[in-house]
């Protein structure tokens, strides 16, 4: 087995405090990057891309050749679940991801019962490339979407909306909407558990929806279900490194991070980083939340960014990230900007 015990991320995600903390963002590979964009035009389609060992690896690599970060991801996407369930699920340039939504009980019936694990082979094929060609120093994330987060873009066929069409179907139609929250849950534990295999050192949990839900259906819908996941992966894998992403979580942060047993916890740009630090125990590491516009802005304001996350979690375990993905326009060097400003307190 790989090992990358010399890791900074790993040491964070033990709980360790670090005068350097790890770096790394989220949505590191992409268009944003000159490479990226040759690549991609060589692809075919998005999910060609993912599919391609020689060409997702490659792509992961590109951010930690150019820029040292500390954590590798595995180029991938959280809609390969559904795709690997039997839906339909294309990528279409400029507007983002269409799947054909399920909007009837009877559309459900043509889901698979479990996901196949065949179709995702060339993903697991990536994990294992990733690893063997990385530095032990270096981790690699592998990483599945919440159910509810999943489970709005299977219901609705795409994102943003507020997610109605899932939310509507949860609150008419309880039971059809938990049996595929129970779907995701055994589908997105049994995809962990093999990037695991193959040689992540580490899985990221994305919810990046479940922040807009009322408190009582954010523990049903986001937090037990991950909770689920990190049980079932740990029933295999004892001590299996989890970090979840729940973004958006605001208020509801301490009864997240009271009912999920995550490594680590992720924060969104918009919240409140003291009052994170009172509702998350002090073991859990924190990663965040520079804002990705800060990021786009560079100069002193990305300096004063990344201060303040260090000033304000620097003293427990943490992970410096974005409290979202890189943008799009966000120049290069930007990057490199911010790694050299953690790094500066070695
Ligand atoms: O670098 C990395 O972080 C690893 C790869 C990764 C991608 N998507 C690649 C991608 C990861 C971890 C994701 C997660 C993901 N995908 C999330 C959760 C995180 C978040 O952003 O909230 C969600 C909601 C998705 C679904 C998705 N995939 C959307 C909404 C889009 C369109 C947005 C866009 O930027 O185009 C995608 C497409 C996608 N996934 C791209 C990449 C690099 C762009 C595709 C392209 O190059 O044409």
């Amino acid at each position: 087995m790989p090992e990358a015990s010399g890791s900074r991320f790993l040491k964070a995600l033990s709980g360790e405090t670090q005068t350097v903390p790890p770096v790394w963002l989220m949505r590191q590979a992409g268009r944003y990057l000159p490479e990226y964009r040759a690549l991609r035009a060589q692809a075919g389609g998005f999910l060609d891309l993912c599919y391609t060992p020689d060409l997702a690896t490659e792509v992961t690599l590109q951010p930690i050749r150019r820029f040292d970060l500390d954590a590798a991801i595995l180029f991938s996407d959280i809609l390969v679940v559904p795709h690997a369930l039997g839906q339909d699920v294309r990528f279409v340039e400029g507007e983002g991801p269409r799947l054909d939504p399920l909007a009837s009980r009877a559309e459900f019936a043509t889901l698979k019962p479990e996901i196949d694990l065949g179709t995702l082979a060339p993903v697991y094929e990536t994990v294992a490339r990733v690893r063997a060609a990385l530095d032990p120093s270096k981790a690699l994330i592998g990483f599945c979407g919440a159910p509810y987060t999943v489970a709005t873009y299977m219901v609705g066929g795409r994102g943003g909306e507020e997610q109605a069409p899932a939310r509507k179907l949860a609150y008419r139609d309880p039971p059809t909407f938990q049996a595929l929250i129970d779907l995701l849950v055994e589908a997105s534990a049994a995809h962990l558990l093999a990037q695991l295999e193959a040689g992540a050192d580490a899985v990221q949990i994305f919810d990046s929806w479940s922040g807009d839900l009322p408190p009582a259906e954010f523990m049903t819908w986001s937090a037990a279900p991950i909770a689920a996941i990190c049980a079932r992966v740990r029933a295999k894998r004892p001590g299996a490194k989890i970090l979840a992403f729940p973004r958006g979580a605001g208020a509801k942060l301490k009864a997240f991070a009271e009912a999920v047993p995550a490594d680590a916890i992720g924060l969104a740009t918009a919240e409140d980083r003291r009052a994170a630090r009172e509702a998350v125990p002090a073991h859990v590491a924190l990663q965040g939340n520079v804002d990705p516009i800060a990021l786009t802005a560079g100069g002193s304001a990305l300096d004063a960014a990344v201060d303040g996350v260090l000033a304000d979690l620097g003293d427990r375990p943490l992970i410096v990230n974005l409290g979202h993905g890189v943008r799009q326009e966000t120049p290069p060097e930007h990057v490199a900007q911010m790694v050299a400003r953690v790094r500066r307190r070695s």
